[in-house]
């Protein structure tokens, strides 16, 4: 059956952050926490600590209640912002700034970003998220649906802009994800860095009860939008989805990661 288009008035009304967090990201049964986050940390591990993609700042455009996709920047930038659409998603990031105990829990994924680094003792992992809170100085609204998506706040250019799981929720066609890549183009500096890790061939997603859209995209539609809104890709990776025993919360048949520049003047 196919999932219809999932408006921004049903995000703002049904997309529940705490179910989203427990059904993909709770450390027992998420069901992202094996294969995606061990390709998205990795990812982004070689990509900051040794790829050296590094600069003043960074924004994350979708941030979503999530912050495992800072973990590594947070060594390679001085700033970070981070964006999403939804009030309760930014209501949650703030809460894991401010150590609110109610907070989500990260402490295994904290745990996972700092053994890839080497040093997961208590005292490494305590230090890396407190580094994180200070590197994270705004928390905006964000929509990429606007031709300005963040709208009334000018934005500086940023050194890399990263986007996890995001533009498959909010873009129709392959020709909308080719219009907001586009658009992203005015928030990165000339030969600056844009990193997209997200779901091939994937046509829904459940956040609690809710069948939420996904644009089904395949790694050649990924590459000739990155292509035609500009950018040189760098590194483009796709991993297969072996995990199949819960298609019944998504049906994504893998994995991509793309790390792309956006070329000098
Ligand atoms: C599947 S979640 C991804 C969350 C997080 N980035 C992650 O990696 O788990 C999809 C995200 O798209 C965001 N979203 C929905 N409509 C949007 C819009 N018009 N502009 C930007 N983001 C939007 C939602 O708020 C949500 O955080």
């Amino acid at each position: 059956m196919e999932t219809p288009y999932t408006s921004s008035e049903t995000y703002i009304d049904e997309f529940d952050p705490l179910d989203y967090y427990k059904t993909y990201y709770h450390p027992k049964e998420g069901t992202l926490t094996g294969e995606w986050l061990n390709f998205a940390l990795q990812n982004f591990h070689e990509t900051f600590n040794s790829g050296g993609v590094e600069g003043d700042l960074l924004i994350n455009f979708g941030a979503g209640p999530t912050i495992y996709q800072l973990l590594s920047a947070c060594e390679s930038f001085n700033k970070i912002i981070a964006s999403d659409f939804l009030e309760q998603n930014r209501i949650q990031l703030q809460k894991w700034l401010r150590k609110d105990p109610d907070a989500f829990d990260w402490t295994p994924v904290v745990k996972m970003v700092c053994e890839l680094e080497g040093n997961s003792d208590s005292e490494s992992c305590k230090k890396k998220e407190e580094k994180l809170r200070r590197t994270v100085t705004k928390v905006l609204k964000c929509d990429a649906l606007k031709e300005n998506p963040y709208d009334p706040v000018k934005m500086p250019q940023a050194d890399c802009l990263i986007s996890c799981l995001c533009l498959e929720a909010v873009c129709k066609d392959v020709k909308s994800f080719t219009n907001v890549l586009r658009n992203f183009m005015s928030f990165i500096k000339p030969g600056g860095n844009i990193v997209l890790q997200s779901v091939l061939n994937c046509s829904y997603y459940f956040v609690g009860q809710k069948r939420f859209f996904s644009l089904s995209i395949s790694k050649e539609e990924v590459e000739a939008a990155f292509k035609e809104a500009g950018y040189e890709i760098v590194k483009l990776k796709v991993i297969p989805f072996t995990e199949k025993q819960r298609m019944d919360i998504s049906n994504q048949g893998g994995y991509y990661f793309v790390h792309a520049h956006k070329p000098c003047l």
